[in-house]
């Protein structure tokens, strides 16, 4: 089974950036974790700062993988783009939030990927990304 986990603007900085929000562990290092607690799945991981990138991105692995785990982080609230890419593609996507959107500024709380995804996950941190892929794994069994 093929799972595609994709990150968007700034989280290629946790660890360092606010990690009062957003915890100290990079995420790379919490990808070798998700590798280990996953060995019968073949994850790959994609992260980029700009919108088109990710919607290309989006595009090209909607075909090609058995589910998404997507966190668009700031584009969730403004890119309508990203939604249709979401949208436009077969695989079954969860949105994951590192932290609870609902809990903190107004504009966190409009998504345009949420209508568009299986579901979403916000709130629980980076064990969002793990219970996302164990929903995905489900869907296969
Ligand atoms: C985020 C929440 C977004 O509002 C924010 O812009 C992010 C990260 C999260 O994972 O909690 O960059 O998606």
């Amino acid at each position: 089974m093929k799972i595609a986990v994709i990150n968007g603007p700034n989280l290629n900085l946790l660890g360092v950036r606010e990690p009062e929000i957003y915890g100290r562990e990079s995420f790379e290092d919490y990808l070798d974790g998700l590798k280990a607690r996953f060995p019968e799945i073949e994850l790959t991981y994609y992260q980029s700062n700009i919108e088109g990138e990710m919607v290309d991105y989006i595009q090209k692995t909607g075909f090609e993988v058995d589910g998404i785990v997507l966190n668009p982080a700031s584009y969730t609230h403004t890119s309508v783009a990203i939604g249709d890419a979401v949208a436009a593609v077969p695989a079954p996507v969860v949105e994951v939030h590192i932290s609870n959107v609902h809990a903190r500024e107004e504009f966190r709380k409009l998504s345009h990927v949420s209508a568009q995804v299986s579901g979403t996950i916000t709130g629980l941190g980076l064990k969002g990304y793990e219970l996302a892929i164990l929903y995905l794994q489900s869907l296969k069994k």
